[in-house]
């Protein structure tokens, strides 16, 4: 899930395959001015110990990028994985960090040479922008699909983390394309199993079932 809100981050948790919660720091600054380190903790807390937690750096140099991940590794653990966007700084704070067995998300992908190189550094997931890739004319899936044509024919670890979705057409159309994970905001998720056609047609079987055998259900049907 690629939210910081507490409520939903709870919600979804009992509902879909939850692997991880990813921030950002937009997606931080939805949540108002809370308290970074508490806030954060609360939300690994929430996850437990098997999804995982992804916290981005806000450094733009390679030292402070270096610095801010041995800080967010030191609050939040080991185990998390930190998110760096992909340019000059960020890619050679993975050079430095991947000697150091981090766990990296590489992230603010939009074209294929930020990919491959995030692959060549060892990251262990990709994030694409893909919503932001398509309206900038970059075609998204021919991007997601080379990235794993590459992790495929070269043997890497990395997995597609797909991103930045705006509707539910473009998660199916990433997942379609290779991307192995996607991350979304909770309001897509409702969109994709909350729909007028899905309620509708559970509402008939509602109404289909209780015009025969009243306002029951299988578990209080008396056996005739
Ligand atoms: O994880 C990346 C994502 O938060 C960016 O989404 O909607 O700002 O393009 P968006």
């Amino acid at each position: 899930m690629d939210t910081a809100n507490i409520a939903e981050i709870k919600k979804y948790k009992e509902i879909i395959p939850l692997t991880g919660v990813t921030t950002n720091p937009s997606i931080l600054k939805k949540e108002g001015r809370t308290a970074f380190f508490d806030h954060l903790l609360k939300i690994k807390n929430i996850l437990g110990t098997k999804c995982s937690l992804h916290v981005q750096v806000v450094a733009t140099t390679t030292e402070g990028i270096v610095q801010d991940v041995h800080k967010i590794l030191d609050v939040f653990g080991k185990e998390t994985y930190v998110k760096i966007p992909i340019n000059e700084a960020g890619l050679a704070a993975i050079k430095i960090l991947k000697g150091e067995n981090v766990k990296i998300t590489a992230t603010s992908i939009y074209t294929a040479i930020q990919g491959y190189l995030a692959i060549a550094a060892g990251a262990d997931y990709l994030a694409p922008y893909y919503n932001r890739m398509m309206n900038n004319n970059i075609d998204a899936n021919k991007i997601i699909a080379a990235f794993n044509k590459v992790i495929v024919r070269e043997n890497k670890p990395t997995k597609i983390l797909a991103a930045s979705f705006h509707t539910v057409g473009q998660i199916v159309e990433a997942i379609d394309s290779g991307s192995q994970a996607i991350t979304v905001n909770p309001s897509l998720i409702k969109e994709g199993l909350e729909s007028h056609i899905i309620n509708d047609a559970i509402a008939d079987f509602t109404h289909d079932w209780e015009s025969v055998y009243g306002q029951t259900t299988i578990s209080t049907l008396t056996s005739e």
